[in-house]
């Protein structure tokens, strides 16, 4: 069961605990809402990339408040949560699909391309949802490997698209690498390569970048090119466990994609992302804690003398020179949680920001890691 606990009484907690927390990143202007999800049995999970702040207050009320209309059908609310995007991004809100989290966009696009029993071109490794159900329907992924500086190699995708392609699946900032694109390259590729094929951009992370002023690709789908955009409520507004997301594509597309879909969202779902959209401080707030998270695994890993990736994401892929295996092993041990193996860089790891004091825990056991 959640429960909220002051400032005060979580540095008691944590002194008692033998944890260290810099005082800084407490000074908020948000009221601090810390959820005691964790009992001793309950592992540190930094293999997920969630917002462990999430969701705010605001939301959580109005998730609460939403219980009213739980006996209706979400609709109406899900059309205006729609409605809210399109304006929002400028488009028409027939662009828009509301999904129930942007996996459930991803695998009605695999299944709805992967019929076609064609060809998908991507990189490995990438988040995986569209691409294993297109092949689960008999679409061939095309696999081609990570430039070497572990981004998405556009050239190369380029070079290997041909007449049985029917897609180009591009995810930037890319999971589990964390890299971002150059947005000029990223651009032009898709303007000269969506005369040929379908090209989706997977910007589950975008608003981590949003304030560096990097150009979402929704406005291309705009100006009509054959594009798809998916995007979450699961990162920065801490909302992963509520299901929600959405994608932006062309009306005809979305009227044909929205035969695919499954299960949908729910109304407390649509309630909280509404509140959500219009918050500004929970996204400032996240956006400040994951800067403090990130900053925190760089000098863990530069103190370590470890290679890594600076991350445009919530999370960091490390080479830790052993098999993720044996780290994962050593980590389940002390209850921590990493990320999955991503072949083929099976001596890196992904770990996702976390609240400090989990991060630290880890850090603790990183080291020892290294000394064993
Ligand atoms: C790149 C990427 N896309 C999509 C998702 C799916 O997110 P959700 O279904 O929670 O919206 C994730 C989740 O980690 C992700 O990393």
């Amino acid at each position: 069961m959640n429960k909220e606990i002051s400032r005060r009484n979580l540095i008691k907690l944590l002194g008692v605990s033998g944890i260290t927390l810099p005082l800084t990143g407490l000074a908020q202007p948000l009221k601090e809402t810390v959820s005691i999800n964790k009992n001793k049995n309950t592992p540190i999970k930094l293999s997920s990339n969630e917002n462990p702040y999430g969701p705010s207050e605001k939301v959580r009320n109005s998730i609460i408040n939403a219980f009213d209309e739980a006996c209706r059908y979400p609709y109406s609310k899900i059309s205006e949560l729609e409605k809210m995007i399109a304006e929002k991004e400028n488009i028409d809100p027939k662009m828009v699909v509301v999904t129930g989290g942007s996996n459930e966009a991803l695998r009605a696009t695999g299944r709805m391309y992967g019929i076609e029993k064609k060809e998908i071109i991507t990189c490995q490794p990438t988040y995986l949802a569209l691409l294993t159900y297109a092949e689960e329907f008999g679409c061939k992924i095309n696999w081609v490997p990570l430039d070497d500086d572990l981004k998405f190699d556009l050239n190369e995708i380029e070079k290997r698209t041909n007449n049985n392609t029917s897609m180009l699946f591009i995810c930037n900032p890319n999971n589990p690498t964390g890299t971002m694109l150059d947005s000029n390259k990223l651009k032009d590729f898709c303007i000269s390569m969506s005369k040929k094929t379908c090209v989706f951009v997977d910007e589950a992370y975008f608003e981590f970048s949003l304030k560096d002023g990097y150009p979402s690709m929704i406005s291309l789908v705009n100006k009509g090119y054959d594009m798809i955009v998916s995007r979450t409520f699961s990162k920065i507004y801490g909302l992963a466990g509520v299901r929600i997301g959405y994608m932006i594509a062309s009306p005809e597309k979305t009227a044909r994609i929205r035969k695919y879909l499954m299960a949908g969202t729910n109304i407390l779902a649509a309630h909280a992302a509404i509140a959500a959209y219009n918050e500004d401080d929970f996204f400032e707030y996240s956006l400040r804690k994951n800067k403090e998270g990130l900053n925190y695994l760089y000098k863990l890993f530069d103190e370590l003398g470890l290679e890594y990736k600076t991350s445009k994401t919530n999370f960091v892929f490390f080479k830790s020179g052993h098999h993720i295996d044996k780290i994962q092993k050593f980590m389940k041990k002390k209850s921590i949680l990493v990320g999955r193996p991503f072949p083929p860089y099976y001596d890196w790891c992904r770990i996702s920001t976390g609240k400090m004091e989990d991060l630290i825990i880890f850090g603790n056991a990183l080291k020892e890691f290294y000394k064993t």
